[in-house]
């Protein structure tokens, strides 16, 4: 327990591509976008989905970090549909999300 909680807490360390704090407007247009269209499977787990409120089931792929996370969101990758399964959103909107949940993932590395 006590080691898992050491990783938790190395694990922002290890990811220094979110340096730049995202826009608080942008944040919460992606945050809009992750319950409209998101929430259904990274809330629940569907399709295996990994779960915004569990961190770590994140830590393996937060080491792509970014651009590679962002690209998955709007191309689909594995059992995950490309823009979250909605054609309607724009890169903007499903990076947004992106943005959104990671932040909410690993708040340390989006506060001052
Ligand atoms: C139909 C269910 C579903 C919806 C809706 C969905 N996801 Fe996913 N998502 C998944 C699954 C399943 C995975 C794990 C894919 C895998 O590892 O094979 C995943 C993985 C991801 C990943 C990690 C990709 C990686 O490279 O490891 C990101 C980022 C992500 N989703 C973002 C989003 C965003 C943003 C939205 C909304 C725009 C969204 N997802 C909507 C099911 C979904």
């Amino acid at each position: 327990m006590k080691q898992s909680l050491l990783a938790l807490m190395l694990i922002p360390c290890a990811l220094p591509a979110l340096a730049e704090k995202p826009h608080p407007e942008r944040l919460e247009h992606g945050r809009q976008v992750y319950l409209q269209t998101c929430s259904g499977c990274h809330d629940t787990g569907d399709s295996g989905a990994p779960l915004l409120s569990e961190p770590g089931q994140w830590s393996q792929r937060s080491d792509l970090w970014e651009a590679v996370l962002f690209k998955h969101a709007n191309e689909g990758y594995g059992l995950m549909p490309a823009e979250g399964g909605d054609p309607q959103l724009q890169e903007y909107d499903v990076d947004a999300a992106a943005e959104y949940m990671m932040s909410e993932i690993f708040p340390e590395r989006t506060t001052d």
